[in-house]
This record gives C-alpha cells, structure tokens and sequence, in this order.
C-alpha cells in the first residue's frame, strides 16, 4: 500500500516509519541508490548532517571499531557551500535576510506577470555589484548558461547579421555548463552526453587554453560564429586554471572579430 506518513526534525524526522538519525551511512547510500536517479557519484561512506561553520561540515561516517551506527568528523567544505554559490555555509548576512524577509516583512512569492519592490532592489544591486547594464534573475547554473547561448544567437543574427540557422557557439574542451540539453551537446564528456542525442546543432568545440585553436576556427568560420562560452577556470575536469595570458588574448580576439565571450 503506498502512501505518506512523515513527522518530526533532524534526526527525528521519519517517513513511513524511517528515522533518518537511526540510518548508517550505508542505509543512506542504498536508499539514493534504490529509490534515486543515478545522476552523480557521491563520495562513499560520507553523509553530511550539518554544518560547523562557514567551511566546516559535521559528517557521518562508518564507526572504525564497528560498535555504534556511525561517528560524526569534520570534513573541510573547500567549495564554502556549492559551485557558483561559494559564499559559506550558512552565510550570517545571508540567513539573517532571508528570516527577516519571511519573518518580518512578509516577503510574498509572486509570478512574474505581478510587478514586485524587491525586483528593482535586485536589479539595482545586481547591475551594481557586477557593472552590466542589465541583468535577468535565473535560479540553476545551467538556466543561466542555457539563456546567455540564446542571446548570444539572437545577437549573432540580429546584430552580426549572421544567416538564419547558419550560427555556432564556440565551447571549449573539457568544459562543463550543466546537464540540460543544449549544455551537454556542448560537454565532450561521454558520461554526460552517451544516449541523449541528437544533440543541439551549431556548437563546435576548440582546446581549452589554447589561443590558436580559437583563431584558426574563427580564421575558417569566423562570420558565423557569435559567441565563446567559456568557464574561466575549469571545475568539473579537475580544476584548471588556464594561463595568466590566456582570457586576455582570447577576449581581445573576440573584440577585434565580433564576437561575444562569455562564462
Ligand atoms: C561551471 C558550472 N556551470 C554550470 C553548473 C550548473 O549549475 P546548476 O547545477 O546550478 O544548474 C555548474 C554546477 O556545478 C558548474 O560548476
């Protein structure tokens, strides 16, 4: 019979009879891989449960000695929380905004077809921080990405004047933008695109670090390229910082030729 029976917190927190704070760190693994898609590697026999600091997690793991469920260590948060989100685990400022918002000023959620007061402060805080002239919200790393290689091809068509259909996105080896559609049919990565294609055309893919590979593309098809995509530095294929000379050059060629860089 299925249905949900779910109370409490913490390690207090039970559904259908489950305790969360009984499972070992084994019974955590077999239930993601029972009953969760198989979209990431997790490190084995780890299990955060919460957070000591701003780079600091409380983790779970198997007991050496073999006598209790599990013992609790630290374990260093090198990313402060996650990916472009780096901002520390449970940021002060952060946290305190967010009850004040909900607590105290009664933050409504609201489509975007209402206009709301905290938009403006976003955008001017936004364009602000960052000196764009304009900025769009977007909640996941890849909805960003996703949006910014659809501006670059309306702009290559509408500014470039590149023919219609005819526009490639530059991407560079080794890269990783997400796991949508159009993001993996830009990853070389054949854990990421095996059995989804077809995958998005117009994307070509040049070395990372690599100055030369993006001339010599832009030599042979420069007119209807209207954008680089490229991460700054790398972190999914380990973490590679390119050479101290190498955005420059890669930016001032994309001035010079009409077109776009972007991360
Ligand atoms: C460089 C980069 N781009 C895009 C993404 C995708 O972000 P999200 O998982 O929020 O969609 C990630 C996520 O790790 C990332 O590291």
């Amino acid at each position: 019979m299925s249905g949900l029976n779910i109370n409490g917190y913490g390690d207090d927190l039970t559904v259908n009879g489950v305790r969360i704070g009984d499972l070992t760190p084994r019974e955590h693994e077999k239930i993601e891989l029972d009953k969760g898609g198989q979209n990431y590697s997790p490190l084995e026999n780890v299990v955060v449960s919460k957070v000591k600091d701003s780079s600091t997690l409380i983790a779970r793991k198997p007991d050496p000695d073999d006598v209790k469920k599990y013992i609790e260590s630290e374990l260093l948060d090198g990313l402060c929380c996650y990916s472009a989100v780096n901002q520390g685990q449970l940021n002060e400022t952060i946290v305190d905004s967010v009850i004040h918002h909900l607590k105290e000023e009664k933050l409504p959620t609201v489509p975007r077809s209402i206009r709301h007061k905290y938009m403006s402060a976003f955008l001017l805080s936004a364009t602000g921080v960052t000196n764009m002239d304009k900025v769009i919200p977007k909640v996941a790393g890849v909805e960003s990405w996703e949006l910014t290689f659809k501006i670059c091809r309306r702009w290559g068509y509408l500014k470039k004047r590149i023919p219609k259909d005819k526009g490639i996105i530059v991407g560079a080896t080794g890269n990783f933008h997400g796991r949508s559609l159009t993001a993996v049919s830009m990853s070389d990565d054949p854990g990421s695109r095996d059995n989804f294609g077809p995958f998005v055309p117009g994307i070509e893919l040049v070395e990372f670090n690599n100055v030369e590979s993006i001339r010599s593309l832009f030599e042979k098809k420069g007119e209807f390229i209207s954008a680089f995509m490229v991460e700054p530095i790398q972190g999914e294929a380990g973490v590679i910082v390119p050479d101290d000379e190498y955005l420059p050059k890669v930016s001032e060629l994309c001035k010079k030729t009409q077109y776009i860089i972007s991360s």
